[in-house]
């Protein structure tokens, strides 16, 4: 299955000297890039059903492929359309690929067998499993709640949710009670499911009495299905907690799908805003499977015998397209890692690439910064000769890290996709086409075809100019977008579409340079990148302004070695907590942290103020706060029209 839609000869010239030194192959290759992103500029409709007619079963042709208003804003595709997703996912690989491996779990223990499941028997699963949901009074358009570790269950939990027309969303299982019990009640979700406990490197985690604290306050939760995997001794609450090992048994192994209208929710994935709730992104089925299938098989140029593994975790929208839907949609064998990159020791990741022949290996900067630090044996001692296409995601990778990824693990002979895109962008939008795009460390380079993206000036005009830097939007719909946000569709509106008309605006700032490589810069709003991870700001101020000894507080990021930016606080004290000592305040803060959002949230350097710098109408001056913070303090701006100027001193005296 080759995505990519070869046209006639080509009249596009590759003039940049740039590229004048590649091979005549390359250039081949690259005018093939420019000639189909054209053609899918110049007929974006065109384009799409072309893809979507060829690889794909549809239960009926759609009667639109697109309509679309961005002033609503308003996005369908395919519309008309019937389909299931696990039908092309699964059922449609059976007769050629049935005892393929389709999903291979490398457990966290390394002495506890890998398990390979085949497309049959992921077949038979995910009926089991979508007929359990049924007999559990789950249907089409239910929401449900999936908070698993990396097992095999999350994976299949997923696509019986799909199989059923009932919509998934995944809470990644290092979310506290408190966010959780924020997430299922925000969507309604009838149903949880759960596992009795995870593994962790060397530690367990007592999954299942997070579920209990979470459910305390979710009254809409009928039944939690509980998977077993540590064997813990948990309590099952009578009439609501059900073991599902026992239910699937007895399930049949056949499972109608139910037949979805184009534009039919099919999951709900939460990310972090820069204000309030977490916004609950709706991903719809027909574009979204399109989209990400198209996208994994060209980024990661994955071929019929391949073992694809993203280290990701199915809770993000990476492990949603890029673990499951867009290799399963591909017929590909795609690895679930339980495990951690330290355990037993720094080499694990290598061992379990040298030891399933990994060929596509996708993962986060934060990750190979963590592995980069460590001894260079524990990547030389195993054999990675099978790695063919290396990826990155989550957040910009620096130069350092980008080097070590390309010299130690790709040996200079795998191509580096770094690959930009968001929770609410479905898929990948930005990034080299291994083989073709010729690399650049830190530059995601050009967008895929289908994608047209913008650069905007502070006051709203469009930048057509190379080698400047601007706000990154999107001008054109694209097939994976979110629709809406659940229950909100006046904040999708309000975050996404009204900074700039007719754009939608991803958050991020980007640089364009000579020939038209897109380097992303980073968030231009209040949300912070930690670890890859998305997390704004406010909630974790909401968090820490609970504590009774706080008054107000302000978060920023500065740059750390390995999760790339590290989480500061500046808290002012109430006068009941003037006299308490500030490790143990500073401890309290991270545990309410930790209560409310989760361990990633956590803040690196807590500073005790008595002030902080505000504006006449008393809006917090983050950017002095965060220049501060990363010890920028030659160029602070003008301080002078500040609220309370002498603050900014006394916080420049007391840095941490
Ligand atoms: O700031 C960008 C950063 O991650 C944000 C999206 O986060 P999330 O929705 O959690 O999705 C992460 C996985 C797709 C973006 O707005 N980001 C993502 N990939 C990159 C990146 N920044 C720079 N380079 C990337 N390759």
């Amino acid at each position: 299955m080759i995505f990519f839609i070869t046209l006639g000869d080509s009249n596009i010239k590759i003039q940049h000297k740039k590229f004048q030194q590649m091979s005549n192959y390359h250039i081949k290759h690259l005018e093939e890039y420019f000639q189909i992103h054209r053609k899918s500029v110049r007929n974006p409709e065109g384009f799409w059903e072309e893809v979507a007619e060829e690889h794909f079963i549809w239960r009926k042709r759609w009667d639109k492929v697109l309509s679309w208003d961005f002033k609503k804003p308003e996005v369908k595709w395919f519309e008309g359309a019937k389909l299931n997703i696990t039908e092309n996912c699964i059922d449609r690989h059976l007769r050629i690929r049935g005892d393929k491996t389709a999903i291979l779990f490398e457990p966290n223990d390394p002495s506890e067998e890998a398990e390979h499941i085949s497309y049959q028997q992921l077949y038979e699963r995910v009926n089991q499993f979508a007929n359990v949901l049924k007999d559990q009074g789950i249907n089409k358009g239910d929401r449900v709640c999936i908070y698993l570790p990396m097992i095999p269950e999350l994976a299949i939990s997923t696509l019986a949710c799909a199989r059923i027309g009932a919509i998934h969303s995944v809470v990644f299982a290092g979310f506290s009670a408190t966010a959780l019990a924020t997430r299922i009640n925000d969507s309604d979700c009838k149903m949880v499911i759960a596992s009795d406990g995870s593994y962790r490197g060397s530690k367990t985690i007592d999954l299942k009495g997070i579920v209990d604290d979470a459910l305390e306050e979710c009254p809409g939760v009928e039944t939690v299905l509980v998977a077993k995997r540590i064997n813990s001794d948990i309590k099952m609450k009578e009439g609501r907690d059900k073991w599902l090992q026992p239910l699937l048994e007895e399930a049949l192994t056949e499972c109608e799908p139910e037949i979805m209208d184009a534009e039919d929710p099919l999951f709900i994935l939460y990310t972090s805003g820069s204000t309030g709730m977490p916004k609950g992104m709706v991903h719809t089925t027909a574009g979204y499977m399109v989209y990400t299938a198209y996208t994994f098989k060209n980024v990661f140029q994955y071929r019929e015998n391949d073992v694809y593994w993203c280290t990701a975790d199915i809770g993000w929208i990476t492990g949603h397209s890029y673990i499951v839907y867009g290799p399963l949609a591909n017929g590909a064998t795609t690895v679930m890692f339980e495990g951690v990159p330290n355990y037993p020791d720094w080499g694990r990741f290598w061992e379990v690439v040298a030891k399933h022949k990994v060929t596509q290996f996708y993962t986060a900067p934060t990750a190979i910064r963590a592995l980069a630090k460590e001894n260079l044996e524990c990547v030389e001692k195993h054999d990675l000769s099978s790695l063919k296409v290396l990826g990155s995601v989550g957040e910009p990778i620096n130069e350092e890290a980008w080097h070590w990824y390309n010299d130690n693990v790709g040996k200079k002979k795998s191509p580096i996709v770094d690959t930009w895109w968001q929770t609410e962008t479905g898929g990948i939008m930005i990034s080299p086409i291994p083989y073709l795009t010729p690399t650049k460390p830190t530059y995601a380079t050009f967008p895929l075809p289908g994608i047209q993206l913008s650069l905007m000036d502070e006051n709203g005009k469009e930048i057509k100019d190379n080698q400047v830097d601007g706000r990154l939007c999107i001008k054109f719909p694209w097939p994976s977008m979110a629709r809406t946000i659940w229950g909100n569709h006046k904040r999708y509106k309000d975050t996404y579409f009204s900074t700039y008309e007719n754009q939608y605006f991803t958050g991020d700032g980007a640089l364009r340079d000579e020939v038209g490589y897109y380097r992303i810069t980073g968030r231009v709003d209040d949300v912070i990148i930690v670890s890859g991870h998305n997390l704004g700001t406010a909630p974790i101020e909401d968090a820490i302004n609970e504590h009774q000894a706080v008054a107000e507080s302000a978060i920023v990021g500065f740059p750390h070695d390995i999760k790339g930016n590290a989480l500061y606080g500046y808290v002012i004290l109430k006068e009941s907590g003037e006299s308490r000592n500030h490790d143990n305040l500073r401890k309290e803060i991270n545990q309410i942290i930790t209560e409310h959002i989760g361990p990633i949230a956590k803040l690196d350097k807590i500073q005790f103020t008595s002030g902080l710098p505000k504006t006449r109408s008393g809006k917090i001056m983050r950017r002095i706060l965060r220049k501060i913070a990363c010890s920028e303090t030659d160029n602070l701006g003008d301080t002078s029209t500040l609220l309370n100027p002498e603050v900014v001193q006394e916080i420049m005296d007391n840095v941490l």
